[in-house]
């Protein structure tokens, strides 16, 4: 068995991460008696003080409703919800801002696509999802699918936790209207070719619905590069605030889609007898929206800016590397999802524990992991497990964090196996 001990730690010049850490308050605190080692940024990562005082100083100084009040707290409030929404423009790399709708988080932005590409589905069409989707990329389609007698399939998963293109070339055809697929699963930490799928979709004129949630905190996309018709996000995954997500589309297709919720802000003129829609992107933005979070959300994407990303993603893949040496140290212990591109994430088994119990000793330990089915029934039926154990990393985190993670499954494996 490896001793950790001896396992020496490389520093990265580079990328700073100690001064890094010192930009996240909430990291310096201890838990049952431990230094916290966060784990579970995959289900939502931790803010920077950027963001903790972009939030703050709004509410002390700027707020007001947005695009209403014919005052300057009202236009104060409006330049900083609307420089938000160009600040998330640039990071996707989105032609025009009429492109950006807000809404509370990647689930309701594929709810508010689903629904809108409703119209366009009759029984016999084919909504291509793949096996490794969250819930939130299954569900709404099936409810689609209901509605319309259209039908969900899935593109096959192999066992590495990759894409089967062959599963994908097969299934793309004739009856195929949407492509809905993860750039990055948040269980297996693959990140999918896209560029591809959405490539061939396209030329079987799919629309393609990319669900970017996992895959934001780790790279930029580019919308523009990646020629597809959407893209979704969280900010809560991408170091901003709950509360708020993203919706990029294709403007001809959102032009041509119905509003999901009706209220104030999304009409251009209410009569009894007809209502009439709002310019985008407003149409899709029903009642007052989350002001304080879209400036939040827009310090993030300004924080991670200021960071050097080659160094970022160097940290990140160093993560990565000694995590996948040290399972070895660990007898019984399987990872679930080994692509050859793959974020920081590192799914697992332990012979003869439970997911959740492994949660629960790590965490008297101060180690805070994902346990369960991480809102992906279909892969760990694929799979055959109940759940899994998952740590998953950020640029913040240490190589020191990855040994402690591992010293404890180490000892957790002596202890109760
Ligand atoms: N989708 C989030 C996760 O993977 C919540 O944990």
């Amino acid at each position: 068995m490896t001793n950790l001990a001896t396992a020496k730690t490389i520093s990265n010049p580079v990328f700073d991460v100690d001064a890094i850490r010192r930009e996240f308050p909430i990291l310096s605190q201890t838990i049952n008696g431990k230094p916290l080692v966060y784990l579970d940024n995959g289900a939502s990562s931790q803010k920077p003080l950027a963001v903790l005082d972009a939030m703050d100083r709004y509410y002390r100084e700027s707020h007001s409703n947005v695009h209403r009040g014919a005052h300057t707290l009202g236009d104060r409030a409006t330049s900083a919800f609307e420089g938000a929404r160009e600040t998330v423009r640039a990071f996707l790399n989105a032609k025009s801002t009429r492109q950006v709708i807000w809404t509370r988080g990647t689930t309701e932005a594929i709810n508010v696509i689903a629904n809108g590409l409703a119209g366009k589905l009759k029984a016999g069409d084919e909504i291509l999802v793949s096996h490794m989707e969250h819930h939130a990329n299954i569900v709404p389609w099936q409810m689609v699918a209901e509605r319309t007698g259209a039908k969900v399939i899935p593109i096959h998963v192999t066992t590495a936790g990759e894409i089967d293109m062959e599963s994908f070339d097969s299934l793309l055809g004739e009856r195929t209207r949407i492509l809905a697929i993860t750039h990055v699963s948040n269980v297996l930490g693959t990140v999918n070719p896209v560029e591809e799928l959405i490539r061939k979709a396209r030329s079987h004129n799919v629309i393609t619905v990319i669900d970017g949630a996992q895959a934001v905190p780790h790279f930029k996309p580019d919308v523009q590069a990646l020629d597809c018709d959407f893209y979704t996000f969280s900010s809560h995954k991408l170091f901003g605030p709950t509360g708020i997500g993203v919706l990029y589309g294709r403007e001809e297709l959102l032009e041509a889609m119905p509003p999901y919720q009706g209220g104030g802000e999304m009409i251009e003129r209410v009569t009894f007898e007809r209502t009439t829609w709002n310019i985008l992107p407003y149409k899709f933005e029903a009642g007052t929206p989350a002001i304080a979070e879209a400036v939040g959300l827009g310090a993030a994407i300004d924080y991670l800016d200021s960071l050097d990303r080659t160094g970022f993603e160097a940290a990140e893949k160093a993560l990565l590397e000694r995590a996948n040496r040290l399972v070895e140290t660990v007898p019984g212990m399987e990872v679930i999802g080994t692509a050859s591109n793959k974020v920081p994430v590192l799914s697992f088994k332990i012979a003869g524990l439970h997911p959740s119990d492994i949660g629960t000793l790590l965490d008297q330990q101060g180690i805070e992991i994902r346990t369960g089915n991480h809102c992906a029934m279909p892969l760990m039926d694929l799979y055959g497990v109940p759940g899994t154990a998952r740590a998953s990393f950020a640029f913040y985190n240490t190589l020191e964090e990855v040994d402690q993670l591992f010293a404890a499954l180490q000892k957790i494996q002596r202890l109760f196996v």
